[in-house]
């Protein structure tokens, strides 16, 4: 049988995270953590690695300095880039963080061609753009993880407020990473029942407008922004490839003409597996939906487009 890897960009908060995430589930042979700080992946690295007999996982965690020790990785979590600090914005991190996407992503794809992407650094659906267009791999393989924590502070902040269990809520939100997602209370239910009949319009509204602002709040909070639900998030998307199982999942995947939209990365349900996005699944949205999905959608690409003027300029 053939080994797993997987690399995780970035050895901060959310990188490590995931890397401890995706070793628990003890479901690829091996995870390389690469950074451009000496020790820190290899510390950090060995430390996840030394929990692996309380965890019980067989999976092999290094860190490196050095991408020779990435070759021939599957997968790939980017998460290289400045966190945003209190009052900065996503937007903010534009231009810095596109420079370091550009440029782990050539040095990993030198010795991966055929691994998957999947981009956390934000400004997330712009910095996933810069990924798919720095590869040139083709679209299925670049997604961003950021649809799957927006879904999950919305279920926990559902689940809170009802008192039920988070694995009985479902829902789906699309749209771009920041104030603009779009969450989708019609397609939100508790153990099948539309959430509508659960909640009353306010509550439901105070909710969307809660996770809306979910990485925020978090920023407010300790100074810089989260990395437990992220690294989390980002590993639940290397199990579902690794595993090839179809969850179907919100991810920020390249639009060809889906929902009206081209030449874009932005959240939408999407169907994992091997070949990474396997299927974009496009869903009957209302006329409101579709509104705030465009406003998303002209938010992402204004972003874009102003940072093909920063590196035109
Ligand atoms: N998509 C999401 O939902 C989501 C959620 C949380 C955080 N984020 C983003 O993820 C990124 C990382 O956040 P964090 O909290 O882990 O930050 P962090 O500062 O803890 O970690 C970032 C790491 O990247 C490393 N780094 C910087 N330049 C590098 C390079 N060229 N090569 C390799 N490594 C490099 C730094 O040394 C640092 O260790 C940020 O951009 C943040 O905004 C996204």
């Amino acid at each position: 049988m053939e080994a797993t890897k997987v690399t995780v960009i970035g050895a901060g908060n959310v990188g490590a995270t995931v890397a401890d995430c995706v070793a628990k589930k003890d479901m690829v042979d091996e995870v390389v953590l690469i950074d451009i700080v000496d020790g820190l992946p290899q510390g950090k690295a060995l430390d996840i690695q030394e929990s692996a007999p309380i965890h019980l996982f067989d999976t092999r965690v290094t860190g490196t300095n050095t991408y020779e020790a990435t070759a021939g990785s599957d997968v790939c979590v980017i998460t290289a880039g400045l966190a945003r600090k209190p009052g900065m914005s996503r937007d903010d991190l534009l231009s810095k963080n596109a420079e370091i996407v550009r440029s782990v992503t050539e040095q990993f794809i030198a010795h991966s061609p055929n691994a998957i992407l999947i981009v956390v650094s934000n400004p997330l659906d712009v910095m996933t753009y810069v990924a798919f267009a720095t590869s040139n791999f083709p679209g299925h393989r670049v997604m961003g993880m950021a649809g799957v924590l927006d879904t999950a502070r919305y279920r926990a902040f559902i689940a809170m407020e009802l008192g039920v269990s988070v694995r009985d809520i479902q829902a789906l939100l699309m749209g771009g990473h920041g104030d603009t997602m779009v969450p989708l209370p019609r397609y939100t239910t508790v153990a099948g029942v539309p959430l509508e009949q659960n909640l009353e319009r306010e509550k439901i509204d105070q909710i969307v407008e809660r996770t809306k602002t979910g990485g925020g709040e978090i920023v407010q909070l300790m100074g810089t922004s989260a990395w437990y639900a992220p690294g989390a998030a980002a590993a639940e998307m290397v199990e579902a490839i690794v595993k090839d199982s179809g969850r179907v999942l919100p991810c920020a995947a390249r639009l060809e003409g889906e929902y009206g939209l081209n030449d874009l990365f932005i959240g939408v349900p999407v169907r994992l597996g091997r070949r990474g996005v396997e299927e974009i699944i496009e869903v009957e949205l209302s006329d409101d939906e579709r509104r705030l999905l465009d406003t998303s959608a002209e938010h992402v690409r204004s972003n874009l487009e102003a940072l093909q003027r920063l590196q035109s300029a």
